[in-house]
């Protein structure tokens, strides 16, 4: 959600104030429509930094800046073109006539659940989102997904009860829920998908066997020797020992390299 702070119209090209940005000399602006409203601003700007051009200030909407985050979804059309786009405030440069608003939090049906009372089955997930079945494979979560991920795909593998294909499609997942917004059958995919992905990751994912043995050298404590000896050392000789250090050559083939000195290995 966005908060206007200052007078609507840009009168006069000036530097943005949220985020410091220095624009190329002589940027040209262009016209863009937020929230139905004309602002003239820097063609060369994400549509965040715009729109804190603009005057806006973001209370919430906004997080990382990074595309991690997916608190910055956003929706638009552009003049003359009746489709509807969908993307991240942070990631997305302004384009001419570009009509937007954002959607920072969009209703979901989230359910409660204790990860360590359930079976890592889909009928784990088919009894916590009946509303899965729901779902008619229109494609328009695809569609929304500013991450490019196969939404309806993620879906569909879990109406076919596998965790596993749905956990590894749904991955890169920001939880932003434009999917969410298009869905006619009033699912919370991103939801869904989390819960597989914490099925999977708990209870069906294979082991590293030897993350666990490395664990269980720590909690032995093989390192604490090591640990007590670097925090005992000063600015100096923890740089010296830094500058010295083994490193695997750039080139080495994968598996060839071994440090000489192996006691921690
Ligand atoms: S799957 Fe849905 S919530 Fe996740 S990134 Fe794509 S649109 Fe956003
Ligand atoms: S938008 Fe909803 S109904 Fe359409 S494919 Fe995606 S999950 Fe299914
Ligand atoms: S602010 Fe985090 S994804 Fe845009």
């Amino acid at each position: 959600m966005t908060e206007k702070t200052q007078s609507s119209q840009a009168q006069a090209p000036r530097m943005a104030t949220g985020d410091r940005t220095i624009l190329p000399e002589g940027a040209k602006t262009i016209p863009v429509y937020i929230m139905g409203k004309r602002y003239d601003v820097p063609e060369t700007l994400t549509i965040m930094k715009a729109m804190e051009y603009a005057g806006f200030r973001f209370i919430r909407g906004a997080g990382c800046r990074g595309g991690i985050c997916g608190a910055c979804a956003t929706v638009y059309r552009k003049a003359g073109d009746y489709k509807l786009y969908f993307g991240l405030a942070c990631q997305t440069v302004v384009e001419p006539n570009m009509y937007l608003t954002q959607i920072p939090f969009y209703p979901a049906n989230r359910a409660a659940y204790n990860i360590e009372e359930l079976e890592p089955t889909a009928d784990s997930i088919y009894s916590l989102y009946p509303e899965l079945f729901r779902c008619v494979a229109c494609n328009a979560c695809t569609k929304a997904c500013p991450m490019d991920i196969q939404v309806m795909d993620y879906i569909a593998a879990l109406k076919q009860g596998d965790i596993e294909k749905a956990a590894r499609l749904s991955f890169d997942c920001i939880q932003c829920g434009l999917c969410a917004s298009r869905c006619m059958g009033e699912l919370p995919q991103y939801h869904i998908a989390q819960l597989a992905r914490r099925l999977y990751g708990k209870y069906l994912q294979p082991r590293a066997e030897h993350l666990k043995k490395r664990v269980e050298e720590i909690q032995a404590g093989k390192y604490d020797k090591m640990l007590e000896e670097l925090t005992q050392m000063s600015k100096e000789e923890l740089q010296k020992l830094y500058d010295e250090r083994e490193r695997e050559p750039d080139l080495a083939s994968p598996g060839t390299w071994m440090p000489k000195d192996t006691r921690y290995l």
